[in-house]
């Protein structure tokens, strides 16, 4: 039995809440791409653990397995096992031999790329994780990879081919001068530095016993009977291509991408679950589109873009949300669920299921209102269009649920899904009907505890 959990919007949909839960009954949890731009938080006894590489799965006890398909900073990698020992628990983290290895250059590249982008009002906002940089490099072919840490001549060749390109990169193409740039450790782009680094990790690797032939282990494990659960990172509406091109990730957050970034066939997959993780209502940071856009966010929604007279919901939905970034505290942008989104995203995944979070979040609001379609050149279309140039031109025409009461959401997560504000159900009942697949899951808060499970899937 195989479970795969995909983001059906823009990324921050609660997937780690939902992983948490259904993680539980599992044995193996396995992220099948994207790299440390993902980050959610488990809260295990009391305790709230904050990771952005290792799958959720390694606090609770689980294998946690970084497959083929994503990109490994070694530093993330043990920065965090190191954080979880010394909060005394044993993750047991399996690294795929063929993943790709993101090296400090990568990082760096990736913010120069930024900042020039931001001249011309092109940057996707990064996370300035190096995720870009290191998937160029894996098809590029001048990738370095976990199995390669392992074999210090393997990554010396490797270092020797790739670095000079990267130095000149930096110095010719940007005219940033290595040596003497404040922001650039010129170890960074120095062979021998960054051979001694790490050729240390692969060492450290294989003391540990984490490298693993992904695809193999996994089949060993399923063959065995274990139960698992495919960890997708960010989200449908950002997936490189089946997302807002070019303000994207680098990855391919749909359920596709199970199958190629585990190396188990798309059969295993698709005989198993997917579950596509629902926000009750969009939020977004950055710029650029979004056609159900609440208010607007000066600086990030685009001229024109918004709904300044509908303010007042927006900043009702961003305070019960807490919708504000994590570090810089300031105003994400907020918008009604965009169901063209949601349909999209249930085609490019195959959903067999949904995880809806965050209805407590829209109570109190008189209306509800859902993007249902969008208007474009006289046209109702009920999905998105192929390019975000296209998406920007869409008016969302929307459809008003009555709204419903703020009400003990701990007592109606003990209760159960019929304990669930009529008004919502309704809601709910709408949103699976569009998508075409039944609600799985209903978050009704940000605990573990919130978190009503309609159907047991593990
Ligand atoms: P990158 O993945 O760091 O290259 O960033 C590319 C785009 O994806 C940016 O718009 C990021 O904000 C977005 N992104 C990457 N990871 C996440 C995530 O886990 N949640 C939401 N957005 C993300």
């Amino acid at each position: 039995m195989t479970l795969t959990i995909v983001g059906s919007q823009l990324g921050d949909e609660g997937k780690g809440g939902i992983v948490d839960v259904y993680g539980s009954g599992a044995d193996v949890v396995v992220r099948y791409q994207g790299g440390d731009n993902a980050g959610h938080t488990v809260v295990q006894d009391g305790q709230e653990y904050k990771l952005s590489l290792i799958p959720s799965g390694a606090v609770r006890g689980n294998v946690g397995v970084l497959g083929n398909g994503c990109v490994v900073n070694p530093r993330t990698l043990f920065d965090e096992i190191s954080t979880l020992r010394e909060r005394g628990l044993d993750p047991d983290v399996r690294v795929a031999e063929r993943a790709h290895v993101i090296l400090p250059y990568h990082r760096i590249l990736d913010g120069i790329e930024e900042e020039r982008k931001a001249e011309e009002d092109l940057s996707a906002g990064t996370t300035g994780r190096g995720i870009g940089p290191t998937y160029e490099d894996r098809a590029g072919r001048r990738g370095v990879r976990i199995g390669d840490l392992l074999d210090p001549g393997t990554l010396r060749a490797r270092l020797e081919y790739a670095v000079p390109q990267k130095r000149a990169l930096l110095e010719d193409v940007y005219g940033v001068p290595v040596e003497d740039h404040d922001d650039v450790d010129a170890d960074a782009f120095d062979v021998d530095a960054l051979h001694a680094e790490f050729s240390e990790y692969g060492e450290r690797l294989a003391r540990e016993g984490m490298p693993v032939n992904c695809g193999a282990f996994l089949a060993e494990r399923r063959a065995a009977g274990d139960r698992l659960v495919f960890e997708g990172a960010q989200g449908t509406a950002i997936d490189l291509d089946h997302g807002i091109y070019p303000y994207v990730t680098s990855s391919n957050p749909t359920a596709g991408a199970a199958a190629v970034g585990t190396g188990l066939g798309p059969g295993v997959i698709g005989d198993g679950e997917v579950l596509g993780i629902v926000k009750a209502y969009l939020s977004r940071v950055g710029t650029g589109p979004l056609p159900t856009e609440l208010g607007r966010v000066d600086g990030q929604t685009p001229a024109g873009g918004g709904r300044p007279d509908a303010s007042d919901v927006a900043e009702y939905v961003r305070e019960e949300g807490g919708e504000y970034g994590t570090v810089t505290g300031r105003p994400r942008r907020v918008g009604w669920l965009d169901v063209p989104m949601l349909r999209h995203a249930a085609r490019a995944s195959g959903f067999t299921g949904v995880a809806v979070n965050h209805i407590d979040v829209l109570a109190g609001l008189d209306q509800v209102k859902v993007g249902h379609a969008y208007e474009l050149d006289g046209e109702e279309l009920e999905t998105m269009p192929t390019t975000t140039e296209r998406w920007a031109d869409c008016e969302a025409t929307f459809r008003t649920f009555d709204g419903w009461p703020d009400v003990d959401w701990g007592a109606v997560a003990a209760s159960g899904y019929d304990a669930i504000p009529e008004n919502a159900r309704a809601y709910l009942a709408y949103i699976a009907e569009e998508v075409g697949a039944p609600i799985y899951a209903v978050g009704v808060g940000p605990g573990r505890e919130q978190t009503i499970v309609v159907e047991e899937l593990l």
